[in-house]
């Protein structure tokens, strides 16, 4: 039958986490607050608003309105920096075959995605016409793991929430597919998603007759 294929984009369909978090470095660096990769991992998912948020309060930093839009803009220019010659070499393995699996068992594709960046990722990559529906940080308010950016995206396919499935590299992302009742598969270490319903380190270890039984 049809189902609803939601997909997260950084860190699911192409490799702009890494961008993302060297961004962010820099900026705590330049404002003096100790930034690893396992805190990194609570702004995978989340807005940008909220990711420097959670920043500041790292550091103990309060800042006025007009502080926080400077960073956040610099942040901004700064993972742009990283994009601006991306093409399909930046899609992560495993992905595409997935899709095209997908397409041509004629099941329903969307992105979920809490980045303002979304579409012009997805058109230097080379893959926006394999989208039936794009919800990205521009279509919603709501930061994952409220699960407003899965539920207009299966809205938009016409899907109910039990059809579909969410692939998702984030804590917060795989909180969401939950709490919307779709059925969350995780990428990336099942250590730290273990909430997800299947996890799979990454798309390469995805294989057909998984994707098949999930269609079934
Ligand atoms: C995704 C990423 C986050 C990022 C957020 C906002 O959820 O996982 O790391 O901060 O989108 O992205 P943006 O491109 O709008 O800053
Ligand atoms: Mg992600």
């Amino acid at each position: 039958s049809k189902k609803a294929f939601i997909f997260d984009l950084d860190g699911v369909i192409v490799d702009t986490a890494k961008y993302h978090f060297l961004a962010w470095q820099k900026l705590a660096q330049e404002l003096g607050i100790e930034f690893t990769p396992e805190h990194n991992e609570e702004l995978k998912g989340v807005s940008r608003v909220r990711s420097l948020d959670i920043i500041l309060e790292l550091g103990n930093v309060t800042a006025s309105q007009e502080d926080k839009n400077k960073w956040l803009f610099q942040k901004n220019e700064d993972y742009l920096s990283y994009l601006v010659d991306i093409d399909e070499s930046e899609i992560l393995p495993g992905v595409l075959p997935v899709l095209h699996y997908l397409k041509d068992k004629n099941q329903l594709i969307a992105l979920g995605s809490a980045s303002k960046n979304a579409r012009p990722i997805l058109e230097k990559t080379g893959i926006l016409p394999l989208f039936d529906a794009i919800v990205d940080g521009n279509d919603v308010s709501n930061a994952k793991p409220d699960p407003e950016v899965f539920l207009r995206a299966a809205q938009l396919l016409n899907a109910k929430n039990e059809d579909a499935i969410v692939f998702e590299d984030s804590v917060a992302g795989v909180q969401a597919a939950n709490i919307a009742n779709m059925t969350s598969v995780g990428i990336g270490d099942d250590k730290i998603l273990h909430e997800a319903k299947y996890n799979f380190k990454d798309f390469t270890f995805i294989d057909v007759s998984f994707i098949e039984a999930l269609i079934n």
